[in-house]
């Protein structure tokens, strides 16, 4: 099974000049155009929070319309940067948002070999993230009501510090060891995957693997002075495919960028020897007598 990450697009209204030199909308559609290219194609597509600029009922709008071309389903979450009804009002009956006023979106699709498993951690105007008690309460029960399906749980602010001191400012600043508690008693749990941080990061939390996936948009610049100023840098926007092969979770990180495939078997002879011994699993001699 291949779920896809996408985060923190910023979409901006249409006609809204590009902030810091990064066009966000371009990169939703570009990302969109991959997604629907990929070979496999992806069984899901998550998007993991930051859909919008500042909330405003035109950003949801405008990414909208750029979120129509995808064949793919597509379940979300908010960010910091969203608030959650304009993001029903605009989504309501699709990618897994109900307009049913609840204090969060608590998606849970159990329709694939991974369980997808959302938790907002999003507080209304606010850029650090929370789990209050109600929410820890809720994933502990979402979670043992299917404690044999592997669970991918993804959020948008990561369970963990990251050493960029401003942004982990703007991390989880409440619920983190009662949500650690959580995720101790249930070890069908594979990863936790987010975003907010505008960087590939991976680390552990309660002994799960913890990922943060690249934006579609501009980048957190890596500084891990103690008094660094927070910057953003023009690093090549990117996201991730989440492969489960029904033992591992294995996430590999794309970047947005279409790179050139080089050539390297331009003696035609030498593939097919590396194929059939490749196919059987043989050890791989760094001369299979083809090459000559
Ligand atoms: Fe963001």
């Amino acid at each position: 099974m291949l779920v896809a990450q996408i985060t923190d697009f910023h979409c901006y209204a249409t006609g809204a000049p590009p902030l810091y030199g990064c066009d966000n909308n371009a990169n939703v559609a570009r990302v969109v155009a991959r997604l629907n290219a990929l070979s496999p194609r992806p069984d899901v597509v998550i998007a993991t929070g930051d859909l919008a600029a500042d909330a405003r009922p035109g950003e949801y709008e405008a990414l909208d319309a750029l979120l129509a071309p995808l064949e793919i389903p597509l379940y979300v979450l908010p960010g910091n940067h969203d608030l959650r009804e304009p993001l029903r009002a605009a989504f309501a009956g699709r990618y897994g948002v109900e307009n049913d006023g609840a204090a969060y979106v608590r998606t849970v699709v159990d329709d694939y070999a991974l369980r997808l498993v959302a938790l907002d951690t999003t507080v209304a105007h606010y850029h650090n993230g929370a789990v209050p008690e109600e929410q820890a309460r809720w994933l502990d029960a979402t979670l043992a009501a299917a404690p044999d399906h592997p669970t991918l749980v993804f959020m948008h602010h990561p369970p963990f510090d990251t050493g960029i001191w401003w942004m982990d400012a703007m991390g989880i600043l409440e619920g983190l060891d009662a949500l650690a508690e959580v995720v101790r008693r249930h070890p069908q749990i594979v990863a936790m995957v987010a975003g907010h941080q505008h960087r590939t990061i991976h680390a552990a939390f309660a002994g799960v693997p913890a990922i943060v996936c690249p934006a579609i948009c501009y980048a957190v610049a890596l500084d891990l002075n103690a008094e660094a100023e927070g910057k953003f840098t023009n690093e090549a926007p990117g996201f991730m495919l989440h492969r489960w092969s029904g033992e591992t979770l294995v996430s590999h990180t794309l970047s947005l960028e279409i790179h050139e495939t080089l050539d390297v078997w331009s003696n035609p002879k030498i593939w097919p020897a590396y194929l059939e011994r490749l196919r059987s699993r043989l050890p791989m001699p760094w001369s299979t007598g083809a090459e000559d």
